[in-house]
């Protein structure tokens, strides 16, 4: 992945930035919609553009692990470690916020998202910006998440008119979200860092017990949704219900692992799970602009390594009905 931004339009964006702007930001997990984590009117038109509810919380993105102290209060003796082993990278920590933090960005919680991500044109906007850049997925509220800039721009036209083309996210997936606010460390949000690999750092890793947690929008049951309409199967279960679609007269793409099944046309996505995770976005995007009645997606292994790609899966295939989206 060879970024393509100059800095030229590093510049650009940093001004924009401190003028108040909203630009596209790239990450290794998925595009961001960015803003001045510090100027309450920039970070409000991040939810305008988005259309999020205005009690969903915000991550702030930072340069370093040196910034906690400025985000954060109370004690960093989990966060620091956890910095130091997988920042900057997909990891979001949640702590208890500094009195600074803006409401707006907290959606007026105690406590406050941090992640330092790893992409080189994220680290070079945030060093030349010099603060903290608000910014959640750079997807209309409920919708799938961007993976390239060029969906930046068919999600939000010149509504950001500024979008970093910092070439496909490498990830492909959310970051990872661990709360430490309130006692056991725990997962709301699984990710490409794994339960195992903060267990290691931290000792005992919760996981969060309500899958409808009002406090993460990445949790409610309907998230990352194509407006086509989903289903998540097994193989031999897909093949028939193509089968079963097609004598209908349906128009049935099918997303599947590996190999296409007989008579089935769609898309393919690798068997090993970071490869997956890498192209899913994308892969749905692409099909529920095919014109289909139905996307059949074949179900991955039921194993730890599969645990964030399952749970997207889950989330996409969950969507009720999409006009219920605000
Ligand atoms: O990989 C990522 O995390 C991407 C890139 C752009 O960094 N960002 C992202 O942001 O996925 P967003 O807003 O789409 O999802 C962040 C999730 C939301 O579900 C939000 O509710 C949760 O993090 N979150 C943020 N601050 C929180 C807090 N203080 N407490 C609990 N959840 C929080
Ligand atoms: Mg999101």
């Amino acid at each position: 992945m060879v970024p393509s931004a100059d800095s030229q339009s590093i510049d650009a964006a940093v001004s924009a930035l401190r003028r108040g702007e909203v630009i596209g930001m790239p990450t290794e997990t998925v595009y961001g919609l960015a803003a001045d984590a510090r100027n309450a009117e920039a970070v409000a038109r991040i939810f305008a553009i988005k259309g999020r509810p205005a009690d969903h919380p915000l991550i702030v993105h930072v340069a370093s692990a040196a910034t906690l102290p400025d985000w954060s209060r109370g004690s960093l003796a989990l966060a620091e470690p956890l910095a130091a082993a997988f920042w900057p990278g997909p990891l979001t920590l949640i702590l208890s916020r500094h009195p600074s933090v803006l409401d707006v960005v907290t959606g007026g919680q105690d406590s406050v998202g941090l992640r330092c991500p790893a992409h080189p044109l994220a680290q070079r906007l945030l060093a030349g910006f010099g603060g903290g850049l608000a910014a959640p997925s750079a997807n209309r509220f409920g919708r799938i998440s961007p993976t390239r800039a060029q969906h930046v721009r068919d999600e939000f036209g010149m509504q950001v008119p500024l979008v970093l083309d910092g070439g496909e996210c490498a990830v492909g997936i959310e970051s990872t979200i661990l709360d430490l606010s309130s006692g056991l460390p725990t997962l709301l949000r699984p990710g490409q860092v794994t339960h195992a690999q903060l267990e290691k750092i931290v000792g005992c890793v919760a996981e969060k017990s309500s899958r409808n947690s009002p406090r993460a929008s990445g949790t409610l049951e309907s998230h990352y949704a194509p407006r086509t309409r989903m289903l998540l199967l097994p193989r031999s279960a897909l093949v028939h219900e193509a089968d079963e679609q097609r004598a209908l007269g349906k128009v049935v793409s099918v997303l599947a692992i590996s190999s296409m099944p007989s008579g089935a046309t769609g898309l393919l996505l690798p068997e090993d799970p970071a490869a997956y995770a890498h192209g899913i976005y994308a892969a749905l995007r692409e099909l529920d602009g095919s014109g289909a009645h139905l996307l059949l997606v074949e179900k991955p292994p039921i194993s730890l390594a599969w645990v964030a790609v399952q749970d997207r899966l889950r989330r996409a295939a969950a969507s009720p009905d999409i006009d219920d989206y605000p």
